[in-house]
């Protein structure tokens, strides 16, 4: 059995935890009024975070969790050790579906931290998302 990956470190954390919180300040929430922010963890130590944008079209808004991903990714950084998500109901929350799915395309074993004002939970994302469909599922692999 692999060993799991060490988490990152508590300087990182807080790291991670005061990214997700300043970002979740510039959320454009003008429809829910709930703001989400997220930090996420590259494997070679970087932190790229993002915010919830609604738009009038509901369906059209993005969430925190995919803006940290697309940013990292369109910066050219694909590989992730671990995500850390606030919320501004100050009580952990999980990502929804969709990013679920998202993440999952480029870190299946994406650590998921969800914090608190109070507490944060630690899951892997493989167990928020059990028997998922990958790029591995494909015939044609991508590169
Ligand atoms: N939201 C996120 O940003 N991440 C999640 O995982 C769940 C929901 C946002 C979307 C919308 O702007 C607001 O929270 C209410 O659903």
């Amino acid at each position: 059995m692999p060993s799991p990956k060490k988490g990152p470190t508590p300087a990182t954390l807080k790291r991670l935890e005061a990214c997700a919180w300043e970002v979740m300040e510039r959320a454009y929430n003008p429809y829910s009024k709930f703001g989400v922010g997220a930090a996420i963890l590259t494997e070679d130590g970087i932190v790229f975070s993002g915010c919830n944008v609604e738009n009038a079209a509901y369906g059209h808004s993005i969430c925190a969790e995919r803006v940290a991903l697309v940013k990292a990714v369109s910066e050219g950084y694909r590989t992730f050790a671990a995500i850390l998500i606030v919320c501004s109901s100050g009580k952990p929350v999980a990502p929804c579906g969709a990013c679920r799915q998202t993440l999952n395309e480029f870190a299946p074993d994406l650590r998921v931290i969800m914090a608190g004002r109070a507490r944060k939970v630690t899951v892997s994302l493989r167990k928020l998302l059990p028997k998922s469909f990958g790029p591995e599922d494909l015939p044609d692999k991508p590169d």
